[in-house]
């Protein structure tokens, strides 16, 4: 797939290496032009000095910035968004940061209608975005969106870095996937290794 990655700092960086192993087509662009050329070289991946240049000719736009970069990113490229994939990796600083009770994946498909919005990545830390199998297990890769095609895409995306795919459901579940990061986060503000990401067991859960 031709994915373009927006942002080159933990996140840009391990899905972008992730994602060439994996054989994908890599553009990465970030604020500063030198921390995407830098990260490109690491990972064998390409730059691009400006974010529209890097969601040109993409399937797959990666918004891996914080939050509070979104309203740059739909003011600079909503009309070029139209009718990609909008991966949305971020999780806020604190619960319902916002206060509206809605995620921040739902937020921005109500900014960009004509782009598929999918919430995939957020509940692993970027050391497990790099590599997702712990032990031998799999770490669960959570995919939520209302677009199914889109969200096909984005399981196959993940599959191939080495999660196993989990269909979370619809954006709205992206809810339900922020709070779940915000336990790991928590957690490991506590002193942990941020090296954790989540794994369903069961009988239903691994078939
Ligand atoms: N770190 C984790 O383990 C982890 C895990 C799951 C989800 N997340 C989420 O992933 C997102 C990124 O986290 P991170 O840890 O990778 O953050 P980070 O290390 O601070 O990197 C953020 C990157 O975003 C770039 N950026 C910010 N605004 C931009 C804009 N308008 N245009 C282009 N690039 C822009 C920055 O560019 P410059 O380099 O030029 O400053 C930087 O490269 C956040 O939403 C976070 O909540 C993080």
């Amino acid at each position: 797939m031709d994915i373009a990655i927006i942002g080159a700092g933990n996140v840009g960086t391990a899905l972008a290496g992730a994602l060439r192993r994996a054989g994908h087509h890599v553009t990465i662009s970030a604020k500063t032009k030198d921390h995407a050329t830098h990260v490109a070289q690491a990972t064998g991946t390409g730059s691009a000095g400006s974010n529209k240049d890097a969601i040109d000719g993409s399937d797959v736009v990666i918004f891996a910035v914080p939050e509070t970069s979104f309203d740059d990113l739909v003011t600079e490229l909503g009309e070029d968004l139209a009718g990609k994939v909008v991966v949305d990796v971020s999780n806020r600083p604190t619960p319902d940061a916002s206060g509206t009770g809605t995620s921040a994946a739902e937020e921005l498909q109500a900014r960009l209608p004509d782009a598929s919005v999918v919430k995939a990545f957020n509940t692993a830390f970027a050391t497990r975005q790099a590599d997702p199998n712990v032990g031998g297990v799999s770490a669960d890769g959570y995919v939520a969106g209302d677009d199914d095609v889109a969200k096909e895409k984005v399981l196959r995306l993940v599959e191939s870095i080495g999660f196993r795919p989990v269909d979370a459901g619809s954006l709205a579940v992206a809810r339900t996937l922020e709070g779940m990061a915000w336990l790991n986060i928590s957690r490991n503000m506590q002193g942990g290794t941020w090296q954790d990401a989540w794994v369903l067991l069961g009988p239903d859960s691994r078939s």
